[in-house]
């Protein structure tokens, strides 16, 4: 692949600077890690968490808020779930009215109370033409790029992604983004390659982006050389490592790339991302709010238990900065602070996927 010239990416009109994509992590992927993994460099898109249509229709303001952004979150789409039409094709509206750059329709979520209310996945399980109905109405309203992010199907019995791509790039869809699973899988076992390939036959022009598993360079090489998809997207190796995105970049431009973060890398990071979330929200709800990503940087940065522990607990900014401060002098467990860290394994929601 590095030998070839890359041909540039387009979602309809709109010119992507990589093929390499950020994929939504509800409750991670905010935009001040956005933020962060944008100014390490590589990244061809961004989406949001997925969004309540529904909400963002009747204003609600935490709703709103999930859809922020900031000139270097460049270009991003707003991804919204939905099962009704009208309420689909208004949020769009709003969405275009603030200037996102692209709307993405989310056939993908796999929890139990978001398929229930028919959205999600559950919509791969449509046996007529509503579906369809419901995409060519956001197409309709819209002048921007539309985009829908799939799972295979309901299950291994119900492998509807082929069949609806094929339909979707018929009204009108600028790219379609598979994961490749079934909603039954979860996140069990291991992506099927073979089904995103499907994907990639069933249609004619637009660029199919491919998802799940990837960890590193050669994932991603290998997903696209054995697929043929145009592109690949990335949500729990980004968490582990930021900086695979110029990584790929620069393989693809150079065929080598250089080493993710030290440890001191990636304090500075996220002392970056924090300084973000305090701007946005102040200090106390920053250091609150910050918990649930404090754990992954502490995991990746290879933190002892007791620091990160006391990281976990910070109620106040002093708090937060002495145990910033404890765990800078301390450096990783067992190793170097400017060698290489171990990869690290992010975890998902397991049993039932009924159950999340
Ligand atoms: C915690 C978590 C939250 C997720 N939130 C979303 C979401 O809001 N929208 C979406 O389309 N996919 C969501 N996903 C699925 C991911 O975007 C991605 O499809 C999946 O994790 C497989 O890719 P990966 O192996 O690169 O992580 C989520 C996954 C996880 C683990």
């Amino acid at each position: 692949m590095s030998s070839q010239t890359p041909q540039p990416l387009c979602y309809g009109s709109l010119r992507l600077p990589s093929r390499w994509h950020l994929s939504p992590l509800a409750g991670f992927t905010n935009l001040p890690f956005r933020r962060v993994v944008r100014e390490i460099g590589g990244v061809g898109l961004a989406t949001t968490d997925l969004v309540n249509a529904r909400a963002l229709v009747e204003g609600s303001e935490k709703t709103f808020e999930l859809t922020e952004t900031h000139p270097t979150d460049s270009p991003f789409a707003v991804q919204i779930f939905g099962h009704d039409p009208q309420v689909m094709r208004d949020a769009a509206q709003i969405l275009e009215g603030r200037g996102v750059d692209s709307i993405d329709i989310n056939m993908g979520c796999p929890v139990d109370h978001v398929t229930r209310t028919g959205a999600g996945s559950k919509l791969m399980c449509d046996p007529n033409t509503t579906v369809v109905r419901l995409v060519r109405t956001v197409l309709e309203a819209v002048r921007l790029p539309v985009t829908v992010k799939m799972r295979l199907g309901w299950d291994e019995t119900r492998i509807t992604a082929p069949r609806f791509a094929r339909e979707f790039e018929q009204v009108g869809i600028a790219a379609i983004a598979i994961h490749g699973r079934t909603r039954a899988q979860g996140f069990t076992g291991i992506v099927n390659l073979d089904g995103i390939r499907q994907v990639v036959e069933a249609i004619e022009a637009i660029p199919v982006v491919g998802n799940g598993d990837v960890r590193t360079v050669e994932d991603a090489v290998h997903m696209r050389r054995v697929t043929g998809c145009h592109a690949v997207s990335i949500g729990r190796g980004a968490l582990a490592n930021p900086w695979i995105f110029r990584q790929l970049v620069e393989h693809e431009t150079t065929g080598s790339y250089g080493p993710p973060g030290s440890f001191d890398d990636r304090l500075r990071l996220l002392l970056r991302q924090f300084s973000y979330l305090e701007e946005r929200h102040g200090s106390e709800k920053a250091v609150v709010r910050f918990r649930k990503m404090a754990h992954w940087y502490a995991k990746s940065m290879r933190v002892r238990a007791s620091l990160r522990h006391r990281l976990q607990i910070a109620k106040t900014r002093e708090e937060f900065t002495s145990a910033v401060e404890a765990i800078a002098v301390a450096g990783p467990r067992g190793l170097d602070r400017s060698g290489l860290l171990p990869a690290m394994h992010v975890a998902v929601p397991s049993g039932p996927v009924e159950r999340w």
